[in-house]
C-alpha cells in the first residue's frame, strides 16, 4: 500500500521560514514511497471556523481542507511557534476537522524565533491526539539560528526533519 500523506504548513506569512521545513519533510516522505500532498495555510486561507455555519461548508478552502484531510492516511504538521503555542492558522485548520483525523498518524515540525519549539509542538500533538490521532514521539524544530541568509542550513535540523518525513511514511 502506498501511504498517503498530507503535509500542512501552518504559517500564514508570505515567504515564512516554516515552509522550508515542511517541503523538506514532504520530499523525504516521497523518497520513502509515500504519495504526498502539500497544503499551505498562507495560500489557502481559511475563514475563522464558526461551528454549524452552513455557508462555511460550501467555502472552497474549507472543502479542500476537509477533502485533503479525509484523503490522507497520515500527516506532517508544521507550525510556527506563536506565544508558546501553535499558530492560530493551524489551530483553525484543526477546528474544521475531527473525524478526518481520527485513527491516523502525524509527525510535527516547528519554526521558532529563539525557543526550542517544545511548547508549539506539544500543542499540535495534544490537539491531534484529542482528535483521536496518534503522534510520532520524535519531532523537529528550527530556531532562527538554523538559517543562513534565509536558507535552512543546520545539518542536525535538516536530518531530524528528513527523519520525520521518512518515519511518518
Ligand atoms: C505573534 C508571534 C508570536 C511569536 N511567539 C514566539 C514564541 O513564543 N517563541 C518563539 O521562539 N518565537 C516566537 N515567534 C517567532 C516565530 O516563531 C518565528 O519568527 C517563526 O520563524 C515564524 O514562522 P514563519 O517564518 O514560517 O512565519 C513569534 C512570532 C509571532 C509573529
Amino acid at each position: 500500500m502506498t501511504p498517503k500523506i498530507l503535509v500542512v504548513c501552518g504559517s500564514s506569512r508570505v515567504d515564512g521560514k516554516l515552509e522550508q521545513l515542511t517541503a523538506l519533510a514532504a520530499n523525504s516522505a516521497r523518497q520513502a514511497g509515500a504519495e504526498v500532498r502539500e497544503l499551505s495555510l498562507e495560500r489557502t486561507p481559511l475563514p475563522v471556523m464558526v461551528w454549524g455555519d452552513a455557508d462555511q461548508a460550501k467555502d472552497p478552502a474549507v472543502i479542500e481542507v476537509r477533502e485533503s484531510a479525509a484523503w490522507a492516511d497520515g500527516f506532517i504538521l508544521g507550525t510556527p511557534e506563536y506565544h508558546g503555542s501553535m499558530s492560530g492558522a493551524l489551530k483553525n485548520w484543526f477546528d474544521f476537522l475531527y473525524p478526518e483525523l481520527a485513527g491516523k498518524f502525524a509527525g510535527v515540525v516547528a519554526s521558532t524565533g529563539g525557543g526550542t519549539g517544545d511548547m508549539s509542538i506539544t500543542a499540535v500533538k495534544n490537539c491531534f491526539q484529542w482528535c483521536h490521532g496518534f503522534v510520532l514521539p520524535f519531532h523537529a524544530a528550527a530556531t532562527a539560528t538554523a538559517y543562513e541568509a534565509g536558507e535552512l542550513r543546520d545539518a542536525r535540523v535538516i536530518d531530524r526533519v528528513r527523519r520525520i518525513g521518512h518515519d511518518v511514511a
